[in-house]
C-alpha cells in the first residue's frame, strides 16, 4: 500500500464546517431553521415561487455577509497543496461562499452554486453578481445556487475524478445531503483511501478509513502536512 504522501490524486470535498470559523453559520446546527423558516421554504423552486422577497432576502444577507468575512488557515492549506506540482487536487464544494477562490485554489467545482452568481430565470444567463439583487428584479433574476430538487452542477466532471481518486477527504459537512453524501462510497469502489475530518462523528464517520475530530483550521493544515514528502 502506498504512503499517504504518495498519493497523488486527491479530491476534497468541503461543507459548511470549513468556513464556520471564517464566521459563515453552518446549516445543520442551526436546526435547520432560518428566521423561523425551514430551510426548505428557502432553498426550493417552490419555496421561491410562493414567496420570492423571502427567498432573495436571505441570499441577498448571505451575499452581504461574504464583504465582512474572510478565508481560514483551513482553505489556505488546501490552497497550498494545490499549488504542490506533483498533486492533482481537485476541490468539490458544497459551499455558496468564495473562500476557497479567496484563499487562492483554482480547481473548484461548486456543485450547489455559487451565492456571487446570478441567473436570469427566463435566459439562463448568468452574471457575477455582489449587491443585492432588488425588488424589480425578484423574478426575473435568481441566485445561482441549486436548491433542493435540482440538479448539481459539475456531476460529469466530478464522477469523471471520483473513480480515480487515490484519497478523498471530506471536510466540515455533516453527510446528510446528497449526492455528496456518498461520494466517497465511489472513490472506495475504486480501492481509493477516504478520510473524514470533522467537528464531531457524522453518520457516516464509521464507512470511513480514517476519521478525525476537530476544527478545520487545525485539523486541516495538520492532517494535509502528512502528505508532503519532505514532512516525513
Ligand atoms: P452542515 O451544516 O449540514 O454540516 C456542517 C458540519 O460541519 C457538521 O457536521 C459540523 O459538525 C461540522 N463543523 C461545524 N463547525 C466546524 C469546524 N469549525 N470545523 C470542522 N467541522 C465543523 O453543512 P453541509 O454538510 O455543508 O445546500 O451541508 C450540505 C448542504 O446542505 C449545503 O451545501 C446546503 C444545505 O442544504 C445548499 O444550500 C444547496
Amino acid at each position: 500500500m502506498k504512503e499517504l504522501h504518495e498519493l497523488k490524486k486527491i479530491t476534497i470535498l468541503s461543507g459548511a464546517g470549513l468556513s464556520q470559523e471564517s464566521g459563515i453559520k453552518t446549516f445543520r446546527d442551526a436546526n435547520g431553521l432560518w428566521e423561523n423558516h425551514p430551510i426548505e421554504e428557502v432553498a426550493s423552486p417552490g419555496g421561491y415561487q410562493k414567496n420570492p422577497e423571502l427567498v432573495q432576502n436571505f441570499y441577498n444577507l448571505r451575499r452581504r455577509q461574504l464583504k465582512e468575512v474572510q478565508a481560514n488557515a483551513a482553505h489556505l492549506a488546501i490552497a497550498d497543496l494545490e499549488k504542490l506540482e506533483q498533486k492533482d487536487v481537485l476541490i468539490i464544494t458544497q459551499n455558496v461562499d468564495d473562500l476557497h477562490e479567496r484563499a487562492g485554489s483554482k480547481n473548484i467545482i461548486h456543485m450547489h452554486g455559487e451565492l456571487r452568481k446570478i441567473r436570469n430565470t427566463k435566459t439562463n444567463e448568468i452574471k457575477y453578481w455582489e449587491e443585492d439583487i432588488l425588488e424589480k428584479d425578484y423574478l426575473s433574476w435568481r441566485p445561482d445556487i441549486v436548491w433542493f430538487g435540482e440538479e448539481i452542477k459539475g456531476a460529469q466532471r466530478i464522477y469523471q475524478h471520483l473513480v480515480d481518486t487515490e484519497l478523498f477527504i471530506a471536510i466540515g459537512t455533516s453527510s446528510q445531503v446528497y449526492p455528496a453524501a456518498q461520494f466517497f462510497q465511489i472513490v472506495k469502489e475504486n480501492h481509493g483511501l477516504c478520510v473524514e475530518l470533522n467537528l464531531e462523528p457524522t453518520q457516516m464517520s464509521s464507512y470511513y478509513d480514517l476519521s478525525i475530530q476537530g476544527k478545520a483550521s487545525e485539523v486541516v493544515p495538520s492532517f494535509l502536512k502528512k502528505l508532503y514528502a519532505d514532512e516525513l
